[in-house]
């Protein structure tokens, strides 16, 4: 099966519920889409209590003369099921298969989100409706793919009512075989928490003080499981009918409950929805988080974006609008990243309900407005650049990225509530991203061996045999740089034997005898060890390392490890490894990681403050995406096409305050005998 949907050029649209409007609405939606280019859009995620009217009763009637509609406009469609609001009828039915939270409420009517994912009745229910979306529209011209649900997991992933408990037992049998082994696992000697009988083992609903945080992570990859078995049904209903691609929308750097590795493995393509967070000046760097995170997990393929916004949300505390040429930035950032799509959330702005002050490709104030003169522009910029397709961006750095040690480290009673994985990732990524280095994200059991560096921003849990792999990858020739809190705990939250950090010695040559965190507000001063003029700033966390092999690169001057080593480097076998022991500012950051690109032969780019670079790479050719997020101008040297303007860059190139070029380069491929990302 060709993993990609039949459609003619980058994909281009939305969401569309045609449901919330009358017919003649229709008329109107299908005659702006083909002004502004729109070529697909996705339907029905949200239609099942119009669609299953009663139990095992379908309407069609109005799908039918809706694809056909669309079909006649030349616009596709990107079919989705409807599993994550089940009607009213349902739950009604199903009272048993509400949702219960931790803290034992059930879930009421009248909102969204998915029945418990456990409950017989719902997987048979999304199953019957799957299969009567497929088996009706599998040969349907306008249906070029599935969507299957919406966001799983979000808004409510963990269930915690008797069909969840049932399940999680049920899971737990089969992932230990033995109470004996659960209970060495979950280390049930503390507490009293030793089980003798399976029926004793429940679901880590809240209680007098903290539950066992081996038992709640066993409890968040369950809950993951259970859902992403709700997708696989859908899938494999569909797959009985049709051979067209199958995803599902992700949530990637905005929802950590899925384990997006293994949800990739399970779509054809992947596909992501991306807010920008209002409240973060520079939040196109989480954006390119975002996008790198989905490409990576999608094995370096081009992916989709299939949701983000024209300008604001309604669900912030502030949805602040979009400037004008903001939406053209995001957008391109996606392609730069590998999206071979351009889609939002949602065609038409909605006059009622939850979503109305939610911004739209068609905006409430119609299509004399800024935002849709925008769009209709969007449209032909993307058709400008349709030759980037199936292009693939290249990247020598790595940067790990694991789910599992992210939901352990988040588990309650940690050394310091300041300690925080995303904002550790962004740190770094942050730092890469202002060098102008492209990443892949990785994970630690992953062959890292095309990487030049390899960036461990948070890794609270780490397997022996994944630290192994990370020894071998410095032993081998690699440069990896260890940020602290890592290597503390295995796959049980256990700490691993004979001090934190133990599995990484081999490589680190250094490991933690104890952590010392600061109180809040607390500061540090570090020193460079062969230049004590040369000071380093540091706050929130600090350690005491026992080095048994690694230079001292930089010490604690002042703070709970006063005079102790704070920074390390390791000659490992034909690599480096480098450790940092606490949390430095930026500019500090800056300076170790300076001297960590050249330990790994990475050669960061200056460019003017503001403009990002990425560049994807394919037998069509060379493709510069650049950005230019700040309102003054900027000069780049690049030699080639602008697929925008048409003008052609011949070294020093001009791009204006907020905007962005595509160009086709004629630079040397920097990156000729590399792979594609992980
Ligand atoms: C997404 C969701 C859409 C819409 C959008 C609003 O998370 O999938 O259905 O609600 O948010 O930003």
């Amino acid at each position: 099966m060709n993993p990609w949907p039949a459609i003619d050029g980058i994909a281009y649209g939305g969401d569309y519920n045609p449901e919330q409007w009358p017919r003649a609405t229709w008329e109107e939606d299908v005659a702006l889409m083909r002004e502004a280019g729109v070529n697909l859009v996705s339907v029905g995620m949200f239609s099942w209590g119009l669609l299953e009217v009663r139990e095992g009763i379908f309407d069609f009637s109005w799908m039918d003369e809706l694809f056909d509609l669309l079909h006649s406009h030349g616009v596709s469609v990107d079919l989705g099921t409807p599993t994550a609001s089940p009607p009213a009828w349902f739950f009604a039915q199903y009272p048993d298969a509400r949702q219960v939270t931790r803290d034992g409420t059930v879930m009421g009517f009248g909102s969204r989100g998915m029945a418990a994912h456990s409950s017989p009745e719902y997987r048979r229910a999304i199953v019957r409706v799957a299969d009567a979306l497929a088996e009706r529209y599998a040969q349907h011209p306008a249906v070029v793919m599935w969507h299957v649900h919406n966001e799983y997991g979000v808004p409510v992933g963990e269930d915690y009512s008797p069909r969840s408990a049932a399940a999680f037992r049920a899971w737990l049998q089969r992932r230990y075989g033995s109470l004996e082994a659960l209970n060495a696992a979950w280390g049930t000697a503390v507490w009293g928490q030793h089980y003798e009988e399976w029926e004793h083992v429940a679901v880590p609903a809240v209680a007098p003080s903290v539950v066992n945080p081996a038992q709640r992570l066993d409890f968040v990859r369950f809950t993951d499981e259970q859902i992403r078995e709700c997708f696989v049904l859908e899938r494999d209903a569909i797959r009985r009918h049709s051979d067209k691609p199958v995803t599902t929308n992700f949530m990637a750097n905005q929802h950590w409950g899925s384990d997006l590795w293994k949800w990739a493995a399970e779509v054809d393509l992947v596909s992501d929805d991306h807010y920008l967070v209002a409240a973060d000046p520079e939040a196109h760097i989480g954006l390119a988080i975002a996008a790198d995170l989905t490409r990576s997990v999608g094995g370096g393929k081009p992916w989709m974006l299939m949701e983000h916004s024209t300008s604001g949300v309604n669900w912030q505390p502030r949805n602040v609008a979009k400037r004008p040429g903001e939406m053209a930035r995001n957008s391109l950032a996606h392609v730069g990243r590998g999206s071979d799509a351009v889609l939002f959330f949602q065609w038409r702005a909605a006059r009622h309900g939850q979503e109305k002050f939610h911004s739209a490709m068609l905006p409430h104030a119609g299509k004399d407005s800024r935002v849709f003169r925008e769009v209709v522009e969007l449209g032909r910029t993307l058709k400008r650049i349709d030759a980037i397709r199936g292009t693939r961006v290249l990247a020598d750095v790595a940067v790990l990225w694991d789910f599992e040690s992210f939901w352990a480290q988040d588990l309650e009673w940690r050394p310091s509530e300041d300690l925080s994985h995303q904002e550790q990732v962004r740190a770094y990524y942050e730092r890469l991203w202002r060098d102008n280095i492209t990443v892949d994200f990785a994970l630690p059991s992953h062959d890292l061996s095309r990487y030049r560096l390899v960036v461990v921003p948070s890794q609270y849990l780490l397997r022996a045999e994944d630290a192994a792999n990370l020894n071998r990858y410095v032993e081998q020739g690699g440069t990896l740089v260890v940020s602290y809190f890592a290597a503390v705990v295995d796959e049980h939250d256990a700490v691993h034997p004979g001090g934190f950090m133990r599995p990484l010695e081999p490589s680190l040559g250094v490991w933690v005898e104890e952590h010392l965190p600061l109180r809040e507000d607390d500061a540090m001063t570090l020193s460079w060890t062969h230049d004590s003029h040369h000071q380093l700033s540091a706050d929130m966390w600090a350690e005491d390392l026992v080095v048994t092999d690694a230079d001292v690169v930089a010490h604690y001057v002042d703070g709970p490890g006063a005079g102790k080593p704070a920074i390390t480097r390791n000659q490992h076998g034909s690599g480096t490894a480098w450790y940092v022991s606490t949390r430095l500012d930026a500019d500090s950051l800056a300076h170790v990681m300076s001297a960590v690109y050249a330990d790994a032969g990475v050669a960061p780019a200056t460019l003017p403050e503001g403009v990002e670079v990425v560049t994807r790479h394919g037998d069509s050719g060379t493709y510069v995406v650049a950005i230019n997020h700040a309102d003054e101008a900027a000069d780049l040297t690049i030699r080639g096409n602008d697929l925008l303007s048409g003008d052609n860059a011949e070294g020093t190139f001009r791009l204006p305050g907020g905007s962005v070029a595509v160009v086709r380069t004629v630079n040397e491929d920097t990156h000729p005998d590399r792979g594609p990302g992980q």
